[in-house]
């Protein structure tokens, strides 16, 4: 082997092997791009690549689901986005994107996919509504392509406001188009008492698998399901802490409902496929208790 090459093939061979759920520090979590921050912009478009973790799933012939980069290798989406889909492997993420027709970003390819363990489909919605997706190969990061980061284990943000972003469908009329380009609201936590009352026609709610959020008049919508729920910390740093799963239609009084990324069965759930992929996380500034918290459910070389 030339002498090049042979360095070149060690490296890739070191990098390859060590990315084993590690803490990367080249990169970090959260980091939207903000420009002008404080204008204010009519309408609900986002500017371009603002949440650069948003991701978009695609079949061979339709835009699919919405889905957030949260590592070096693995996108969150709704469970019920994967279950349902006929080829889960004939599917492919967009990252980067801006404009879903012209699906104006990096495409990657699926490698493998896990369904949250708890998973479970009734007829008209689905309870742990949460699946990972791992690509083929290593998700180039850059000003558009970066992961956000997760909440902590069993943090209640009752009351507080959060964003949903998507390509969903713009209002609630059943031919209504799918949005061209990224769309952002703001809901706020509603407590889970309300929502088991709120729900209790349609579901069942279980406050471990579900948040509910609410505003009137704005909603996540199809399409922008397995999305991210998130927000801006006190750090400036976006944080998920649900996925959209469903609601009953769009922006009616019936709540959203978004899988929940707090409990502790679904936080070990994420971080074990974090190491069984080989999949590095970025660095979070805002917990730093995040490492050891890695560190001791596995005691391993985070
Ligand atoms: C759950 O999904 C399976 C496979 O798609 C389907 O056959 C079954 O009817 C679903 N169960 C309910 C209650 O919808």
């Amino acid at each position: 082997m030339h002498f090049l090459q042979r360095i070149i093939f060690i490296i890739s061979f070191v990098t390859w092997t060590h990315a084993t759920g590690k803490i990367r520090s080249d990169c970090s979590c959260g980091e939207a791009n903000i420009i002008n921050r404080g204008r204010i912009v009519n309408g609900k478009e986002a500017t371009k690549n603002k949440y650069p973790w948003l991701a978009a799933m695609y079949t061979p012939t339709e835009f699919m689901c919405g889905g957030s980069i949260i590592s070096d290798r693995n996108i969150l989406t709704a469970g019920h986005c994967i279950f349902y889909v006929d080829k889960p492997f004939s599917t492919y993420w967009v990252l980067g994107m801006h404009n879903q027709v012209l699906q104006d970003g990096d495409r990657y390819y699926i490698d493998h996919y896990s369904l949250h363990p708890k998973f479970h489909n009734f007829s008209v919605y689905d309870e742990y509504d949460m699946a990972l997706v791992t690509v083929r190969g290593i998700i180039r990061f850059n000003r558009n392509i970066r992961p956000i980061c997760l909440t902590l284990p069993n943090t209640d943000y009752t009351g507080k406001q959060m964003t949903v972003a998507g390509w969903g469908r713009l209002d609630d009329s059943k031919d209504a188009k799918m949005g061209t380009i990224l769309q952002e609201t703001n809901v706020h936590v509603k407590p889970p008492n309300d929502c088991a009352i709120e729900v209790a026609r349609l579901v069942r709610y279980n406050d471990e698998a579900m948040i509910c959020a609410h505003e009137k008049g704005t909603d996540s919508c199809s399409g922008d399901l397995g999305g991210p729920l998130f927000f801006e910390s006190d750090v400036n740093r976006y944080e998920a802490i649900g996925v959209v799963s469903f609601g009953d239609g769009c922006a009616r009084d019936f709540p959203g409902i978004y899988g929940k990324l707090s409990d502790m069965q679904t936080q070990l759930w994420i971080k074990q496929y974090i190491v069984d992929t080989n999949s590095d996380i970025c660095s979070d500034p805002a917990h730093k208790i995040q490492s050891n918290y890695f560190n001791d459910v596995f005691k391993i070389n985070f």
